[in-house]
């Protein structure tokens, strides 16, 4: 889909379709009002004789209405106006594009985004709107023989915002189609079967973007993990066959001498738990657990196509963790790349074991701060369910950006502990510390392995085990936190505003 935008000067101007808002209860927003001037009265006519409310989530197509200059009108609801926030806004886009999507509809022009919504600029509504309509428009098709669903129509999306706001709205649609270009690419890889994305294919997928983006890209294999002494990373890959690859892409786009943001994501492109096997029911969610790696590899692409004037290492531990002959067994006590030693107590606890070797990697590059983003532990989805991802930080200042990132980019987090207290359920009888720590706190207690790692930087952890797929009907990967982690690289690029 191809996105446009447009002064509100001329509404609708040869738009197979208008789309605009109307709030509850029947009051047109500006745009529709323009609209109705236009059509002398059409359109409160409508609304008067009781054909539409205004309600969230709903709308009303009109055809042939006198003087839009559009063969329709899609009316949508956008609820009440003191209550119209970010995620109304956002809904109200989703809705418009779930109902274009219903017609043949091939150019449409969004008023929505010229609503006041709360105190954002032109840019973050331009940019959300993309966002929300790419997001609508994702299909997954790439494996099936034959395609059931279509594509929408809709091939072209003018957004209309207002005069003054030209340069700001096209710093919006440069930023909203660089994250959504990052979030389907991280949905694509997460969703793409264990046995197509392996980490080889992930290698690829970084040498891909290292070429058409000019970034730099390493990948270290086996025999280089081993003379490095990667070891709790190597004990992880040798119940595999797929060759374990760690990947490093470097996007220099700041100065030379500037440090750099980390990105770590975990990689696991199977996790069957190991010798500690999982259970069988929904096993096959399992091939999600790269979904940290892909959402790495996702903002890079951003970070890449907005040619961000900031340097930012992403880097990818990836592996399976799969039973077998040759793979660690409970009580193996094996050595990290930090010289601290770990008793592996469990070997479905298989994320901090490759990511603990990652962080300690990093530490060559003297970051300004490392993210590590991994769908880590089933505690953290008892925790905070499937709408924060949990944020863990040994700095408050880098804690309180993320946080303000994933405001801005409606891809929530929220804060949990790390402590001292917490760390005591690490305890080992035979090695340094063991990488479990029982039931209770299972976020918080992974998070306080990691942290042992993370002592000569600033170092924020996201647990995305709830947030980075969906399970059920509409299984699938969402793509977080691409959004969250592309907003905090503009924010530290300074071009967040
Ligand atoms: N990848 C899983 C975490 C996970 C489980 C994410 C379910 C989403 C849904 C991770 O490797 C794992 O198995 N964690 C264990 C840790 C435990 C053994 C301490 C878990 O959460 O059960
Ligand atoms: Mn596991
Ligand atoms: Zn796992």
């Amino acid at each position: 889909m191809e996105f446009s935008i447009k002064s509100a000067a001329t509404p609708g101007a040869r738009a197979g379709c208008v789309v605009a808002g109307v709030f509850e209860t029947r009051r047109l927003s500006a745009a529709a009002a323009a609209l109705d001037r236009a059509a002398r009265g059409y359109l409160s006519g409508v609304l008067a004789r009781g054909d539409m409310e205004g309600k969230a989530n709903t709308s009303l197509f009109l055809r042939e209405v006198p003087g839009a200059g559009a063969e329709r009108v899609l009316l949508v609801g956008l609820g009440s106006r003191e209550k119209f926030r970010e995620k109304q806004y956002r809904e109200a886009v989703a809705c418009a594009m779930r109902a274009l999507a219903s017609t043949g509809t091939e150019d449409a022009t969004l008023t929505l985004t010229g609503l006041p919504v709360g105190r954002r600029d032109p840019a973050w509504k331009v940019a959300q709107a993309v966002m929300a309509a790419r997001e609508s428009g994702y299909r997954f098709t790439q494996m099936k023989s034959r395609v059931e669903t279509p594509e929408p129509a809709l091939k072209r999306l003018v957004l209309t915002v207002d005069r003054a706001a030209g340069r700001r709205a096209a710093a919006g649609l440069e930023r909203g189609l660089a994250i959504a270009h990052g979030t389907s690419l991280a949905r694509d890889l997460g969703n793409l079967p264990p046995n197509v994305c392996t980490p080889s294919r992930l290698a690829n997928e970084a040498r891909e973007l290292a070429k058409r983006y000019r970034m730099k890209v390493t990948v270290l294999e086996r025999p280089d993990m081993e003379r490095l002494g990667m070891l709790t990373l190597l004990s992880v890959a040798q119940g595999s066959a797929e060759p374990p690859k760690f990947i490093v892409l470097e996007h220099r786009g700041g100065p030379a001498r500037a440090k750099p943001v980390v990105l770590v994501g975990k990689g696991i492109t199977f996790d069957t738990g190991g010798i500690s096997l999982k259970p069988p029911a929904e096993m096959d969610e399992m091939k999600f657990d790269m979904c940290g790696a892909a959402s790495v590899l996702g903002a890079m692409k951003a970070a890449g196509e907005m040619r961000l004037p900031l340097n930012v290492i992403g880097v990818v531990p990836a592996t399976e963790n799969m039973p077998g002959g040759r793979a660690t067994r409970p009580g193996d006590i094996v050595k990290s790349l930090s010289g601290q030693t770990v008793e592996i107590l469990n070997t479905d606890a298989e994320g901090r074991l490759i990511l603990c070797d990652a962080l300690t990697y990093v530490e060559r590059y003297e970051p300004a701060a490392v993210i590590d983003i991994a769908t880590l532990t089933g505690a953290c989805v008892i925790a905070l369910g499937h709408v924060a991802s949990g944020l863990f930080a040994n700095d408050e200042g880098l804690a309180r950006e993320v946080s303000a990132a994933a405001e801005t980019s409606h891809d929530p987090v929220w804060r949990m502990p790390l402590g001292d207290d917490y760390q005591e359920q690490l305890k080992s009888n035979f090695a340094d510390f063991a990488n479990v720590g029982g039931r209770p706190a299972g976020a918080i207690t992974a998070a306080c392995f990691l942290a042992r790692f993370a002592g000569k930087f600033k170092w924020a952890h996201l647990d995305i085990a709830g947030t980075a797929w969906k399970s059920g009907r509409e299984k699938g990967a969402t793509g977080r936190p691409v959004p969250l982690l592309t907003q905090f690289l503009l924010n530290r690029a300074g071009r967040g505003k």
